[in-house]
């Protein structure tokens, strides 16, 4: 069973050590989160979770409005989005379930709100298993995008496509 609760700064060292494993690099690259400046700050488009089993910390999730951002990642979007990044931090936790346990609590929570109507992600183009993990969650593809330096595969799931 996974339980997802919000990060605190007492995290950093945890998500730190993440983001050094090669399996992360590998999926997201060397990006700096600036995880010391984050972790203080709970900006109301923002949601970052730690996913637990068994009260052991094994991943991360991020869900935020891309429209209200405050780095416009995304660029210009319509309301009613959420875009979710999610990694499982501890190798041993990989392919056993728990990302899609972890994604479908993430969704539901997206589409909690009755505004929301698309929940977006942009995993690396190259990272094929991420693809196909996210395409039998019923994410559809939608466009090849560049965001900075990585090439990404954009994909969205809409409201009417999923069963909570
Ligand atoms: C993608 C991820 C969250 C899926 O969670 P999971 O618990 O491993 O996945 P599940 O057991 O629920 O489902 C298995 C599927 O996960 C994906 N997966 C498993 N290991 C993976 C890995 N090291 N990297 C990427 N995807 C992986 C595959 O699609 C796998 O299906 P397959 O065996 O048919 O290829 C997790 O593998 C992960 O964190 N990978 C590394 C980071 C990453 O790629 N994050 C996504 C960035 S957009």
């Amino acid at each position: 069973m996974i339980h997802l609760r919000p990060a605190t700064p007492h995290d950093l060292d945890l998500l730190r050590r993440w983001d050094a494993a090669p399996h992360i690099i590998a999926s997201k690259g060397t990006e700096d989160w600036g995880w010391e400046r984050e972790l203080v700050r709970r900006p109301d488009w923002r949601e970052q979770l730690i996913a637990e089993v068994e009260e052991s910390p094994i991943g991360f999730i991020q869900i935020i409005d891309p429209g209200r951002e405050d780095s416009h990642y995304w660029g210009d979007c319509p309301t009613g989005l959420r875009a979710i990044d999610i990694w499982i931090g501890e190798e041993a936790y990989l392919g056993q379930g728990f990302g899609t346990e972890m994604m479908r609590l993430a969704i539901d929570r997206c589409f909690s709100d009755p505004s929301v109507d698309g929940i977006l992600i942009d995993p690396m183009a190259s990272n094929a298993r991420a693809r196909r993990f996210y395409e039998r969650l019923g994410f559809r593809f939608v466009e090849n995008r560049s965001f900075g330096h990585d090439d990404c595969a954009v994909y969205r799931l809409d409201r009417g496509n999923w069963q909570p």
